[in-house]
């Protein structure tokens, strides 16, 4: 089957997780972007991406690349692409684009102008053409076009992959899945050993830690990708990576991972979405303040996404807060690995702990950072001296 360069897009920050989720799948890198990573393979190897991959937005399939200076010159070039072998003529095509070319104003411009040029073409081959609309849950296309430059891709998530299909409860300020997956990787969490998500919210970090520590690809989760909509999808192969997917996805897990939450309703939904997911026999949850979350002997790792004040105000209130996670983590969490999530490094100061390293993410165009605390044995000892002797 011929290769080609996949484009798998993420949000900024996450290259170097994907990366090392591409690298573990034996797949190639070929080039890194700000927000996505190229590799090399045929088009059945998008299916196992799409099932593979935790921190991955979407995988892209490339179709042809051309010049184009205006929409009709786009129009022209859609139109000379043999569609009629990639798409059913009795489909539904959705076409999404990504533009900067100084005719266009508005990008839905060009991908309605792409959307007429392949559905004109199948109608002229075949007589019929597929219906059209903003749904991504059948065929979808991509277009890219920068300056002159134009490339168009099957988009064989159809989906972003971030939507796992378990969070049916979201809550407030969740964090997408795929985000989470990569903070968990972050943290070096292989699935052995004890994964504390205190402030657990919708649960999303104890749910795709769970994921992790089963060796559960997410995409089992889903029963709907982009790839199951163009011609020659090769069902028999997807059923049997699934299958053997699912046979080493039951990996034996030592350690625990406890959930908890201040708010009796996040738990609740915390726990329906575990359960959505399959993993709800693996989280312990509680109802408690984060400081008073058990915390198993043998160490592990620590994460808390506490809220950070996106509205005028907000960030005074959150500073007790931060300010007793330093607390919590000095007092109570020797032997861990303790994390912060942030997007606000003013209340992250409040901590007062130096973190040994502050990982940069994004979220939802917000800067964020994970900051990493060791919590070893005499760091509260340590401290006192210090501030004493000052
Ligand atoms: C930003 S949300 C976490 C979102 C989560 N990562 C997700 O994906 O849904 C912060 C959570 O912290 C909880 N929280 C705030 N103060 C708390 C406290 N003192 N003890 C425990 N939970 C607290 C809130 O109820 C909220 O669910």
């Amino acid at each position: 089957m011929q290769k080609s360069k996949i484009l798998i897009t993420c949000a900024k920050g996450i290259p170097p997780y994907l990366k090392q989720e591409l690298h573990a799948l034996n797949f190639p890198l070929c080039f890194e972007l700000v927000a996505g990573v190229e590799t090399e393979g045929a088009f059945d190897d998008t299916l196992l991406l799409n099932l593979f991959l935790r921190t991955g937005h979407r995988v892209l399939f490339p179709v042809a690349e051309f010049k184009a200076n205006n929409a009709d010159e786009l129009y022209q070039e859609l139109s000379a692409i043999a569609w009629e072998e990639y798409l059913p003529e009795d489909g539904y095509l959705c076409v999404t684009s990504s533009v900067d070319n100084t005719s266009i104003r508005d990008s839905r411009y060009a991908s309605l102008k792409s959307k007429d040029a392949i559905v004109d073409r199948i109608k002229e081959k075949c007589g019929k053409r597929p219906d059209s609309g903003p749904e991504r849950d059948r065929s979808v296309v991509h277009l890219y076009w920068k300056d002159d430059h134009c490339a168009v891709y099957l988009d064989t998530s159809g989906e972003t992959l971030s939507r796992r299909g378990y969070r049916k409860i979201p809550l407030t300020a969740p964090m997408q899945e795929t985000l989470a997956a990569a903070v968990v990787l972050a943290t070096g969490w292989k699935g052995e050993g004890n994964f504390i998500s205190p402030m657990c919210g919708s649960g999303t970090l104890a749910i795709e830690a769970a994921l992790i520590a089963l060796n559960r690809p997410p995409g089992l989760l889903r029963s709907n990708f982009g790839f199951m909509h163009i011609r020659n999808f090769n069902e028999s192969l997807w059923n049997e990576v699934r299958e053997k997917a699912k046979k080493q996805a039951e990996k034996a897990f030592v350690g625990k991972i406890i959930a908890t939450d201040m708010s009796p309703g996040a738990v609740e939904a915390a726990k329906k979405n575990a359960a959505t997911a399959g993993v709800e026999h693996l989280i312990e949850f509680g109802v408690c303040d984060y400081a008073d979350t058990p915390l198993p002997d043998g160490g592990g790792v620590i994460v808390l996404n506490p809220a950070y004040g996106e509205r005028m105000g907000e960030a005074a209130k959150l500073e007790e807060t931060y300010k007793g996670i330093g607390d919590f983590f000095k007092q109570k969490c020797r032997g861990y690995t303790g994390y912060v999530f942030t997007g606000n490094p003013g209340l992250a100061k409040k901590v007062s702990l130096k973190p040994k390293q502050s990982i940069p993410f994004f979220n939802s165009g917000i800067e964020c950072r994970l900051l990493e605390y060791e919590l070893y044995e005499g760091t509260r000892k340590k401290k006192k001296t210090k501030s004493s002797g000052e």
